[in-house]
């Protein structure tokens, strides 16, 4: 049973399993997995009987493990940090020194999770968490598989789960996605985009859904356009050396932003179980038409950050400048794309997809602008233009839905207003703490992967950026840096709605400072 179908402080314990973490001493495990476990054991959604069993190459017990973390896990807490929880939680926590590589060692894993089953009835259900690169995945779950341990009955399962990135192109992950078919079937793997795990994004399809009065016009009869806005304040920080290889739009697009189209997009599933929902996504996915090497010069635009002043002040240098970066580096920081769909809800619809690093805020948002209302009735007034109706569904942060529609200025002549009606998410149901990994990794454990990602769908989005990555490869760009730190990207990006007849909608940046868009 999801945590969409449920309310989260209703749901039943998951059933009784060892969560194997491999990366235990890494920067995921002590920032998202020990807290999310955290928020779930406080929420009485772990069973009696859990263990964690952490793997990495520290050499450490137990205790020392538990010491570790246990200050690391309190500071990335804060306020939420509860002892009681805590004290219940770390108590089911081991460690193991393992090489990763050494297939000896599997044999010692092996043994290690026989003793705590018998320990902590956790009835030989494993959930294995690569927090490792994907360099690893592959060497990691073929010796899982040589010592038996990726081998399911009737009585147990075995599940892993990776996070991206799943591959760097299409031919990439289709070889990612055949190493790992060795050794296991598609439904044992459980891939995470960490967008599927916040609370927005699911409501997507909850709003869409759950409600009568938004489906008859969420089509090209209504619909003028759509636009998809992941920008992040961030620079690349440590991530200098993957970035070089990823760029914005690798790291982003496929991804993230496919995730959030494919929702706002996909025809009602019959169910919300995995596959049928899984089979609407990839039916968008197709219907996505890949880019003409043509159109990505039009209608894919790049870009890479200069040094610039951040709306805070804060004077910061160039992604050139930054560890790990080529300093002659053609890799993107910003993308922009402009799809449309070959089907029958969304012809003639664009879609336009924006995402970069450091920008004037850290912000993501999908907005729906309706079409025109016609003006006729409003001919011999003072209204001689009406605004487009929008629909704004603010992923992160202050998460809410806000309409944009118009209404009369009070006063003796006919004058028409935009007007805003919103909905925030922390008014109604209070500021939850949470890591986003909860639901996740508590549906992981039920067998749940409608939030997950299956191989083909994973496929399909390498196989629509991959038109425009192709045609960039191809022709380095002559510009870069072509933004500055703060600003809202190149202005090629603002060409790119301008040529329709169209803006970016501007991002209200809630403090005094707000950069000039694009166009
Ligand atoms: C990750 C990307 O997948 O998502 C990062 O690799 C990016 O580069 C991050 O910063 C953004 O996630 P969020 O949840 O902060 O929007």
């Amino acid at each position: 049973m999801s945590l969409i179908q449920t309310n989260f402080t209703e749901a039943p314990p998951a059933p009784p399993n060892v969560m194997i973490i491999f990366g235990a001493g890494g920067d995921l495990t002590r920032r998202k997995l020990i807290p999310a476990l955290f928020h779930l054991s406080a929420a009485g959604l772990l069973p009696k009987g859990f263990a964690m069993l952490g793997l990495d190459r520290l050499d450490l017990d137990d205790q020392a493990f538990r010491e570790r973390i246990a200050g690391q896990v309190e500071d990335s807490l804060g306020a939420a940090f509860d002892r009681r929880v805590w004290e219940g939680l770390v108590s089911r926590i081991h460690y193991m020194q393992i090489d990763m590589l050494e297939g000896a060692d599997y044999e010692r894993l092996c043994e290690r999770l026989s003793e705590i089953d018998a320990e902590r009835g956790t009835n030989g259900n494993y959930l294995f968490y690569l927090a490792v690169p994907p360099s690893l995945f592959g060497p990691v779950t073929d010796r899982l598989g040589d010592v038996g341990l990726l081998h399911q009955s009737e009585h147990d399962w075995r599940r892993v789960i990776i996070e991206k990135p799943f591959g760097r192109d299409l031919e990439s992950a289709i070889a990612l996605n055949t190493s790992m078919h060795r050794n296991m079937d598609e439904d044992q793997i459980y891939r995470i985009d960490h967008y599927l795990g916040k609370e927005t994004v699911q409501n997507i399809m909850v709003f869409r859904f759950a409600n009568s009065f938004f489906e008859p016009v969420w089509n090209r009869n209504h619909i003028d356009h759509v636009q998809i806005t992941v920008a992040e304040s961030v620079g690349v920080e440590h991530r200098g050396a993957y970035y070089e290889e990823a760029g914005a739009l690798r790291d982003m697009i496929p991804n993230h932003l496919l995730v959030l189209l494919g929702f706002l997009a996909m025809e009602p599933p019959s169910s919300f179980q995995a596959e049928a929902v899984r089979i609407e996504i990839n039916k968008v996915l197709d219907a996505i038409k890949p880019l003409t090497p043509e159109e990505v010069l039009t209608h894919a635009v790049r870009g890479q950050y200069d040094a610039g002043t951040m709306p805070n002040g804060e004077k910061v240098p160039a992604y050139r400048a930054s560890p790990g970066v080529n300093p002659k580096s053609f890799t993107d920081t910003y993308a922009a794309l402009k799809l449309t769909m070959d089907n029958w809800r969304w012809a003639g619809v664009p879609f336009y997809l924006r995402t970069g690093k450091r920008l004037a805020a850290h912000y993501t948002e999908v907005a729906i602008q309706f079409k025109r209302a016609p003006t006729i009735m409003f001919k011999h007034t003072d209204v001689d233009e009406l605004a487009p109706d929008m629909v704004v569904l603010r992923i992160q942060p202050n998460e809410g839905i806000q309409m944009s529609f118009g209404a009369k200025i009070p006063g003796p002549t006919m004058q028409v207003g935009s007007v805003n009606m919103d909905f925030c998410y922390e008014d109604y149901f209070g500021n939850r703490p949470a890591t986003g990994y909860e639901t996740l990794i508590y549906d992981c454990m039920n067998g749940d992967a409608t939030l997950f990602k299956h191989a083909d769908t994973v496929e399909k989005g390498w196989e629509i950026v991959q038109s425009v990555t192709d045609v960039w490869a191809a022709l380095p760009p002559r510009d870069f840096p072509n933004y500055a730190a703060g600003s809202w990207g190149p202005c090629a990006a603002g060409d790119l709605t301008k040529r329709d007849g169209r803006m970016w909608r501007r991002i209200a940046v809630p403090k005094a400072r707000i950069a000039a868009e694009p166009g």
